[in-house]
């Protein structure tokens, strides 16, 4: 075994200070150059692996760069933090404990000893009990209060317990099982419960209450208003067990909320939140598209860890586009990242990646609480292809900040109609290209010379139409999005934010920022229903409480 060592300043590594002086050689890259002079750059920046292919050719990386970055990697003693997330070792310092997600998509038969205990088989009998109880809804034997066979799953979750979930059941509608629809409840909004609750038939609806603490806010008052609306539209009291199952790793407190023992699935400590797709709180994933497609979501992740466990650093993915968005927030000084899947059942994936990004890399101490010196997490933003072309990536192309792209598309469409998703397809290739040929200010006044333009109009105009150009993107392209690869694509990017996280030295497996939120809204609660009298501590919140109260007055 490994033993995890809190990672140095990254600034002072001799790669990093390299960097440094490579960024200012490449402030003359021109990527369509580069592409001039290597025939082979595609070939030579670009990686396959289990039906997905990364194209990192359009960015502003040349081989030497390549190599820096790779310096870098294995100067951070990346390979050992690698080693040391997989076995188990307390890589989440602050909260002292392993973050084992990886263990989650293990194939029984493996072993994986942490504190003297084989984590495998305790995964493989929680995997067991979901199937059972797929099995037992898709055969229409669970029943409601009235007899009816469930035919709605709410997810009752937020975050981590909603995001994953609600990505994957979408992106796989295309497996889902007949006859029963999956619905997320996440927002304390009464205004979701209200257009959901309309929907639903409570004699047919189960709840699932997934929650890692068993202690959100928003959860537990959507799970009470879920237990209210159940008995107002008639529910059985003795019944509720059949209309309410919960995930949590906080058995204790789910019991307490009034949920049978045997109807909640363990998850463990060891899992993060924005991690735990994998699990139990994948039971929605399960349920909408049945346990063997779940457990080929588990093998697709399962391949990228091996992958991300066994390829050389400059042929591994994860690593490349780890060491690229260093690359780009630590020496160019870009501070957001696009995700773009031109995919209407990725559309979701964006979101995903915000949590599972911004709240792991979101971080400005390392592990050994020392402050950093340089930026860490970016900004991550998108949507889905073709909808932003025609609102945001007008600032992709003309914009004066760097944003480097993901660019994410399937080779097959699920719902091919006439020639759509060729042009699916030919928009995605086509942004990226745009977005590193751009059009040079002579090109843009020779094309409406070509147009027969008075010279003085040509002058007008082209400086409006002139586009940059060399601006960087990495093209992800699946084979399709079936349930194998989408689990690949997912723990390609959870790789990613470790890799970089050791790179930054960051942890990121806690989320302490989210707390202080937490603390002043029970406070302003108390002010706004008036239990607390004392003016709050600004005069700005107290100004809007009191904007609030007058309005709620008698
Ligand atoms: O508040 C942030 C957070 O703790 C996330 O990290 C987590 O995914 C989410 O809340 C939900 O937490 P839980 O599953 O414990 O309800």
């Amino acid at each position: 075994m490994t033993h995890y060592q809190h990672p140095q300043d990254p600034s002072q590594l001799p790669a990093w200070q390299q960097l440094l002086k490579q960024q200012q050689v490449m402030q003359n890259f021109r990527m369509s150059d580069a592409f001039a002079a290597d025939p082979q750059r595609f070939q030579n920046f670009s990686i396959s692996h289990d039906g997905l292919l990364l194209d990192y050719s359009k960015n502003l990386l040349d081989e030497t760069t390549r190599d820096l970055l790779m310096q870098l990697a294995e100067q951070s003693r990346l390979q050992s933090a690698i080693q040391a997330l997989f076995n188990g070792e307390p890589v989440n310092a602050s909260e002292q404990r392993p973050a084992l997600h990886t263990a989650l998509r293990r194939p029984i038969g493996d072993r994986l000893v942490v504190n003297g205990e084989d984590l495998i088989p305790q995964i493989h009998d929680v995997l067991n009990t979901m199937t059972e109880m797929v099995s037992r809804i898709h055969n229409g034997l669970w029943r409601g209060y009235s007899e009816k066979p469930i035919t709605h799953i709410v997810n009752i979750g937020i975050g981590g317990s909603f995001l994953g979930p609600q990505l994957v059941s979408e992106a796989l509608l295309p497996f889902a099982q007949q006859g029963v629809k999956c619905h997320f409840l996440a927002n304390i909004d009464g205004s979701e419960f209200h257009e959901l609750s309309n929907t639903l038939d409570a004699q047919t609806t189960l709840f699932v209450v997934s929650s890692k603490s068993f202690s959100t806010l928003e959860t537990l008052k959507n799970a009470l208003a879920a237990r209210s609306w159940y008995l107002a539209q008639g529910g059985s009291k003795d019944c509720i067990d059949r209309h309410f199952i919960a995930v949590s790793s906080n058995i204790e407190a789910a019991v307490e909320f009034g949920i049978a023992k045997e109807n909640i699935l363990p998850i463990w400590d060891w899992v993060g939140g924005r991690y735990s797709l994998w699990s139990a709180i994948g039971l929605p994933i399960a349920l909408s598209i049945g346990m063997s497609n779940f457990k080929e979501l588990l093998t697709g992740a399962w391949s990228m860890d091996q992958h991300f466990l066994q390829a050389p650093f400059a042929e591994n993915m994860p690593v490349i586009l780890a060491m690229l968005g260093i690359w780009y927030s630590d020496f160019w000084g870009a501070q957001s990242h696009a995700i773009l899947p031109y995919d209407h059942y990725l559309r979701n994936f964006t979101q995903h990646l915000q949590q599972l990004d911004m709240e792991s890399n979101g971080k400005q101490v390392r592990q050994d609480g020392t402050t950093l010196s340089y930026p860490s997490g970016a900004v991550i933003w998108g949507g889905v292809g073709c909808n932003g072309q025609h609102a945001y990536h007008q600032l992709l192309h003309q914009g004066t900040l760097l944003i480097p792209a993901d660019f994410i598309v399937p080779v097959v469409s699920h719902n091919p109609i006439a020639d759509h998703h060729q042009w699916l397809y030919a928009n995605c290739l086509s942004q990226s290209q745009a977005l590193m040929q751009g059009k040079s200010l002579e090109q843009a006044a020779q094309e409406l010379r070509d147009k027969g333009l008075e010279e003085s109009e040509v002058q007008r105009l082209a400086p409006h139409k002139a586009i940059p150009g060399n601006r960087p993107s990495n093209t992800l392209v699946a084979e399709r999005i079936c349930p194998r690869r989408l689990g690949a694509l997912i723990a390609l990017y959870e790789h990613k934010v470790f890799v970089q996280s050791v790179i930054w030295g960051t942890n990121p497996f806690d989320q302490w920022g989210v707390e202080l939120g937490k603390v002043l809204g029970k406070d302003v609660y108390q002010h706004l229903t008036g239990q607390v009298t004392a003016p709050s501590s600004d005069p700005s919140t107290q100004g809007l409480i009191d904007f609030f109260r007058n309005r709620h007055r008698g």
